[in-house]
């Protein structure tokens, strides 16, 4: 016989006290940082148009490709933060602790696309104007992530989501060989992480609420990931660009980003599951060691294709 299942309306309410919980975790551990300090303002030159300034040009800046694209796809990806905000704000309401955490949450992430733009645009980093094409594209198109208005699977999905996004900034800042471009992206990599956390935290908590419920968002949630970049234009190409640099493979996906989080919940030797969520459980390991077989496979393919070019060198 199938267990109970408990509504989200239920869900939302037992969690509310580890949310408070979780949110003054957060606030107690969040450091206060302001975007201006990390940008080189007098390194700045006007742009051509209405200062008069010169054109952006690819030597402005000397970054490696595969960085300012990264860092294109980071921004874009920050940028779209209006859909995120209300995603979460129709799943958590803005009541109580949810809303406050939605807010204060909000509130970080618009910090990490302004720093970036600002200092983005200051060193000359992009293209300004193609730059500001993608964002309108990119924007307005809007995003709605695979499992809106679903509270298990928001909550699955973005603990994986920001683990991703921390990597994808921190191995960003060490590609782009601009020392103070990486201390920009490694502030930011840290927020990253304590969101991380607060939603991890909070899945934990309803893993134990409704363990079978809970399983099969997990299941649901690896199996369908995807960044929130996905609709950016061009992405594939840029995904894999990316992925053969190393700044987000599938090797640093499942080890890094997926990994860890499966074995914070310990999905693998939790206790209590009735059928449907063993069953679950034991799609997720076999889901796991098909990703990690992936990413023997692309890691191989990718040394090889760099030895062979190396060797033509
Ligand atoms: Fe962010
Ligand atoms: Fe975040």
């Amino acid at each position: 016989m199938a267990a109970q299942q408990i509504t989200q309306l239920e869900l939302l309410r037992e969690l509310e006290q580890v949310v408070e919980k979780e949110l003054n975790r957060h606030l107690g551990a969040a450091k206060e940082w302001f975007p201006h300090d990390y940008v080189p303002w007098s390194e700045g030159r006007n742009f051509d148009g209405l200062m008069e300034g010169d054109p952006w040009s690819p030597d402005d800046a000397d970054v490696p490709d595969v960085a300012r694209t990264a860092l294109v796809v980071n921004l874009l990806t920050e940028d779209n933060l209006p859909s995120y905000h209300h995603e979460i704000a129709i799943i958590f309401g803005r009541d109580a602790a949810w809303g406050e955490w939605v807010h204060r949450w909000t509130a970080e992430e618009g910090r990490h696309g302004m720093a970036m733009r600002d200092y983005m645009m200051v060193k000359r980093m992009v293209d300004p104007v193609a730059l500001e094409r993608f964002r309108m594209t990119h924007m307005s198109a809007g995003y709605e992530s695979a499992h809106s208005e679903d509270l298990l699977r928001s909550l699955a999905y973005v603990s994986f989501q920001e683990l991703a996004t921390r990597v994808s900034h921190r191995n960003t800042g060490r590609f782009t060989t601009d020392p103070m471009c990486d201390r920009l992206l490694a502030r930011i990599a840290a927020d990253e992480n304590l969101h991380m956390i607060f939603y991890r935290n909070l899945l934990k908590a309803a893993l134990e609420l409704a363990p079978d419920q809970a399983m099969q968002a997990i299941l649901d949630v690896v199996k369908a990931f995807e960044m929130p970049g996905a609709g950016i234009p061009g992405f594939q190409r840029k995904a894999v660009e990316m992925a053969v640099e190393g700044i987000y493979d599938q090797r640093q996906h499942h080890d890094d980003v997926v990994m860890p989080v499966l074995r914070y919940w310990k999905v693998f030797d939790l206790e209590g599951l009735s059928g449907e969520g063993e069953k679950a459980r034991v799609e997720l390991g076999d889901f796991m060691a098909g990703l990690d077989d992936a990413a023997t496979r692309f890691t191989e393919k990718r040394d090889a294709l760099k030895a062979r070019l190396a060797a033509r060198r």
